[in-house]
């Protein structure tokens, strides 16, 4: 067994462990990120796309956002779509100045390893079989295979970075955690299409036939959703009907239907609400997915991962550079105060724009009445307005 000595290992390249990794790096503090996966598929895996302002100002403020802010969409608004018209939420005018930008998951990942690996700092891809020791003891480590040979990272403190069906949650014993959860009915059938965009801003589409999410990542290249069944059987969706199926749900009385194109990558997203309480145990830390998922309506996934390495990297930096540890303490409820609150909004998105089998009439008048309400009472336009902008961090 090789023995490997640093501060903190952090399980996952995911966006959380890869902010975190280089957060900690910036304060001085060592860590030894483990990864399942190749660099390549790491760096190629498709998934969301919205970067909220704060996880922007945090990208700038961290030194990995150079190419985020050349290449990046600033987005000033969105569109809520609903019986036949399109309502626009002006975003920058209700929260004083603020934006989001449209860049995808597996860019912002590449520009964090490009950057760690740039510092010198070790990523150890193709590794397998982890598995946690001594958590609850003052002495943790991280155990796996790497490049065939068994290794052990000898740590003060292990990251759980490693998304949902990772090791890190379940390494806590049952009785020790609570675990709140819901699963939807439905499923979101997302392709990537070598089209240019033919409308400036995201479109939020309340159908009859169900939700519908027109959006982008390049000046060549739209991203779009479909509200599906939630184990959807993508053979049976053909690219003609795919792109039918989304003309049906998004086209309005002015007659606009997007752009179609070559599809180049489709794919099927469960859609689930879950948070775990507490987020640590012992010598364990969970951040991003691995503690808590939002069905994807309002984009805040990956901007909860990178807001739990901040709330993280903080705790750690209290310990290790002023020997306080009441920070560490308090991780679960600095990120869960603010988790709770993106849950709500993700919940509420996704009740307003999708389509439940139960809902009977009454139920389809009130929602299209809350779309109505949102789209003409500038208060309730600002309360989406502030939460899909990304509330205040720390709170
Ligand atoms: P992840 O990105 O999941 O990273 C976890 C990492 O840990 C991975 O690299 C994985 O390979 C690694 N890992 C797992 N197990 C092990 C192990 N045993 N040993 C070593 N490494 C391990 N959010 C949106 O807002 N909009 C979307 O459209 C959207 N689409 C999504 C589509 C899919 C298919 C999925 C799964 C998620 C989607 N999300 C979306 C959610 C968003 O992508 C996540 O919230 C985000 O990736 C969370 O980042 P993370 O770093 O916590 O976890
Ligand atoms: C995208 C994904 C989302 O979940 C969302 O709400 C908006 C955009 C995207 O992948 O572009």
């Amino acid at each position: 067994m090789k023995t490997l000595t640093t501060q903190v290992a952090i399980l996952g390249a995911g966006p959380a462990g890869l902010m975190l990794a280089h957060l900690l790096h910036l304060a001085g503090i060592e860590s030894i990120v483990v990864e399942l996966r190749s660099r390549q598929y790491a760096e190629q895996r498709i998934r969301a796309g919205v970067l909220e302002q704060t996880t922007v100002d945090l990208m700038n403020d961290a030194g990995v956002g150079a190419r985020m802010t050349r290449e990046g969409l600033r987005h000033h608004g969105i569109e809520l779509g609903f019986r036949g018209e399109r309502h626009r939420i002006d975003l920058s005018d209700l929260t004083g100045g603020k934006c989001v930008t449209v860049y995808g998951q597996h860019e912002v990942v590449k520009d964090l390893i490009e950057c760690r690996l740039a510092d010198g700092q070790p990523i150890l891809f193709e590794s397998t079989e982890a598995a946690l020791k001594g958590v609850d003891t003052d002495h943790p480590s991280l155990q796996f295979i790497y490049r065939g040979e068994p290794h052990e990272v000898k740590c003060d403190y292990i990251a759980g970075c490693d998304g949902f069906h990772g090791i890190c949650r379940p390494a806590i014993p049952a009785s020790s955690i609570t675990l709140y959860d819901r699963e939807y009915p439905f499923g979101w059938l997302g392709i990537l299409a070598e089209a240019p965009p033919s409308r400036e801003e995201l479109i939020y589409q309340n159908s009859p036939r169900g939700f519908a999410l027109y959006s982008m990542r390049s000046p060549t290249v739209t991203r779009l959703y479909l509200q599906c069944e939630p184990q959807e059987d993508l053979s049976q969706w053909s690219d003609e009907r795919i792109w039918d199926e989304l003309n049906w749900r998004l086209t309005g009385a002015d007659g606009w239907t997007p752009t179609p194109g070559k599809i180049i990558q489709k794919g099927i997203t469960g859609m689930r609400s879950f948070v775990a309480h507490p987020m640590q145990y012992g010598r364990l830390f969970l951040l991003g997915d691995a503690a808590h998922i939002v069905p994807p309506t309002g984009a805040k996934g990956m901007n909860l991962a990178i807001a739990d390495a901040l709330v993280l990297s903080q705790a750690l930096t209290g310990f290790y550079i002023r020997n306080k540890t009441e920070a560490l303490a308090a991780y679960t409820a600095g990120c869960l105060s603010r988790v709770w609150k993106v849950q709500r909004f993700s919940w509420w998105m996704t009740s307003m724009l999708h389509n439940f089998a139960d809902d009977n009439p009454f139920d389809r008048q009130r929602q299209i009445a809350e779309l109505a309400y949102v789209t003409t009472s500038r208060a309730a336009a600002t309360t989406l307005a502030e939460n899909y902008v990304g509330l205040p961090l720390m709170t």
